[in-house]
Parts: structure tokens; sequence; C-alpha cells
């Protein structure tokens, strides 16, 4: 049987759902073993699924766990999220930004993996911050402030999470249709009313062409509409950090100086983009309209008074941010015209440098990771500081020519 279910998809046929959640739900109960997942996987990288399969695939992996149900909140909840970006610290900024609005934000976030950051660990590298609320505290404090950022607390799609683990390592992530169950079933199982959706696109991103990019964003839309749930996505470049610092508490600095105003460029232009949409779609009110009231709470400083209520409401100590760690400049060996700078490669050596965790269990560093100190186009001069890597590893290794590109 399950035999047949992997040759029909390797053979272009659709699925049924009662064939999906055979093969699916085997998987979960560890009857389909990870070899036979892994070639069906394949199957499904190499031969796409139908809509139809999508939505049957989504609504497996949402019944696979808990469904939060966050009706004791009124109002209409909006959540966002990012396909994974290096230095994405988006949410840091947007969330406090999008509830001094008052459209209310309560948000589930993860932890990293590998070089991926995770939200979690960012706003843990607060001294004191409370990441593990209860439903009662969760409840209490989205009354009071309107903003709460707390870690997962039910096992919210643990299908996807245990068929994400076995894409990782079989070259079965890169598949539109995989992504996008994946994705919104964590989010419906999240309890939101309305998404928006950053998705990356780059180098250093999952998807790395805009066709890719359209094609994710109108089937998440289509998912979104199955389940009557308004999505909205934003599409933005991944070839670059998002701004300069990579690190969990260096970000949090970065998010603090752009609430500030102190930041220009991509990171505050992404920022205020998503959390416009999230506004308008909070309010229902037109993107122009909600883009006059996010720049105007940006800089009357009520999204910055929001942020530092949101974090003295979860114990964090927002003035004991200082960075203990040694530092290392990273020169350039070469005069000429910045080029590039890689993503992937920066994200690579701020987790090496101890900012992200190699196995699920490993302790990191809040205070290791990298400060870009200049910007795609800038003249540089052999000996010009390009990088300052914050780390407590003595001597640590990196690539320049892999990181930089100067010609
Ligand atoms: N993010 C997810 O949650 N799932 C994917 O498959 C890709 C990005």
């Amino acid at each position: 049987m399950i035999l047949d279910i992997i040759n029909k998809k390797a053979n272009k046929y659709e699925l049924t759902k009662e064939e999906l959640e055979t093969i699916l739900l085997g998987y979960l109960n560890d009857e389909v073993k990870d070899y036979q997942m892994s070639a069906f996987l394949m199957a499904i990288c190499i031969n796409d699924m139908s809509d139809s399969e999508v939505f049957a695939l989504t609504d497996i992996f949402i019944k696979s766990g808990d469904v939060l149900d966050l009706s004791f909140i009124d109002e209409i909840k909006v959540d966002k999220h990012s396909t994974g970006g290096v230095g994405d610290k988006t949410t840091l900024i947007v969330a406090p930004l999008v509830a001094s609005c008052n459209v209310p934000v309560i948000k589930m976030s993860g932890r990293g993996l590998g070089y991926t950051g995770g939200t979690i660990d960012k706003l843990e590298s607060i001294p004191g911050f409370k990441v593990d609320l209860t439903e009662e505290e969760i409840k209490k404090q989205a009354e009071d402030i309107g903003i709460v950022i707390t870690s997962q607390t039910k096992d919210l799609a643990p299908l996807d999470k245990k068929v994400y683990a076995l894409r990782d390592v079989t070259a079965t992530t890169n598949s539109i249709p995989l992504i996008a169950s994946s994705i919104m079933s964590k989010k419906i199982a999240g309890g939101a009313d309305k998404i928006v959706i950053d998705i990356k696109v780059g180098s250093g991103a999952l998807i790395k062409t805009k066709e890719e990019a359209e094609r994710l964003s109108s089937l998440l839309i289509k998912i979104g509409t199955y389940y009557q749930k308004e999505v909205r996505t934003v599409i933005s470049n991944m070839d670059r950090p998002l701004g300069h610092n990579i690190g969990n508490k260096l970000e949090v600095l970065e998010a603090i100086d752009v609430l500030k105003g102190n930041v220009k460029g991509e990171l505050l232009n992404l920022s205020l983009e998503l959390a416009t949409k999230m506004v308008s779609m909070g309010k229902g009110i037109s993107e122009e309209e909600a883009m006059k009231e996010v720049k105007e709470n940006l800089e009357n400083g009520k999204a910055l008074n929001k942020f530092i209520e949101f974090v003295k409401y979860q114990h964090g100590n927002i003035e004991e941010l200082e960075i203990n760690a040694k530092v290392y400049n990273i020169k350039a060996n070469k005069s000429g015209s910045l080029k590039d700078i890689n993503a992937l490669s920066i994200a690579k050596l701020s987790e090496s440098l101890g900012a992200g965790r190699k196995s699920k269990d490993d302790e990191i560093d809040y205070n290791a990771g990298v400060i870009i100190k200049k910007e795609i186009g800038n003249e540089i001069k052999e000996g010009d500081v390009l990088a300052s890597l914050y780390t407590n590893i003595d001597n640590p290794n990196f690539n320049l020519e892999r990181i930089f590109e100067i010609s």
C-alpha cells in the first residue's frame, strides 16, 4: 500500500486525501520508515502537488497536533511569519510597532537551529526576559498591553516538525507545496486570524528565484482562502544580511536603534512594509492609511515605548544589554569597491562564534555575533575594518573572500 502511494506520486498521479493520510499518519506513528518518506518527499519535489493535495497535506499537518484557541481575545489577531533570513530581527521591531497602533500581536515564536536565528533566542538574550508564558499569563498580558511574544507551549503541527527534520537532511526542503503547507499549518494551528508572510528570496534564503517566490506567495494565499484566513505576502531580498548586526543580543540592540529612529535603509523599510500590512489587515483600513499611522508611531516614540513596556512586562532588563565578548576585526586585504556581502557565509560565521546551536540542546552565547561595518558600493581601502566579530572563542576562523567581495 505504502509503495503504491509512493509509486503513484513518482508517476505524476494526483493522490487522494486518504492516500496522503495513510502515508503521513503512518510516518507520524513510525509505521512508515524514514527511507520510504524520503522517497515520497523526493517524488513530491520532482512532480509537484495539485492545490487539492496541498490543502489536504496542510489539513493533515494541522490535525496532527494542538490547535490554539485565541478566541478569548476579541480583536482580530494578525500574525507575521518569515521564511527565514540572516539578521532578520523584524519581529522585534514590527510587533511593538503594530501593537502601538492598537492592533494586538500575540505571537508564538521559536528558537533557532544551526545558522538560522529564532526570535525567542533573541528575546532571551535580554537578562531576565521570560519566554514561557502560561495561557492565563498570555491572556492577561494581551489585555493589559496588547503584545505578547512567547515560546510555543502547545504541540503545534508535530507531523510538520518530523517531516521538516527529514526534509532538512534529504535535499527536499526546496519544494513550494511542501514549504507552503509547512508554514500555513503552523500559522493556522497557532490561532491567527490574518497572516502576513515575508518570503525571503536570494542566495541566503531557501527560495532562490523571484518566480519561485511568486508561486509560493500565490499558494500561501490560496491555502489562506481555503481556511478563511486572509494572507498577504511581501517578497524581500536575502542575497545579503538584513541590517548590520547578526547574533542574538546584537540584533536586539539594532532593533532598538531602529525603534529609536537611528537606522535607515532596508531593515527599516521592510519593517515598515510588514507593519503596514498588519495594521491594514487588523483595522480593515487601506495600506496608505496604515502606513501613515505606522510611520507616525515610529517617529513619535510610541513604538519604542511599547517595546520597553513589553520587555518590562515579560521581566526583561533592557538597561543591561552590554555585549560581554572579545572583539576581533575583519580587515580588508585589498582596496576596491565592496561588491557583495554573502548572507549565508556571515550566518555560518556567526554560528561558529557561538551565536547558533549545532544541535537542539546546545547552549548558545547570546553575546556572540557579527557587526558589518561597510555597505555595498563603499570604496574600501586595504586595512579598513569590514566587520567586527564578537565571541568568547579565542582566535575565531573566518574566510574573508567567502564573505566579502571586493574588486
Ligand atoms: N519555513 C517553514 O516553516 N517550513 C518550510 O518548509 C520552510 C520555511
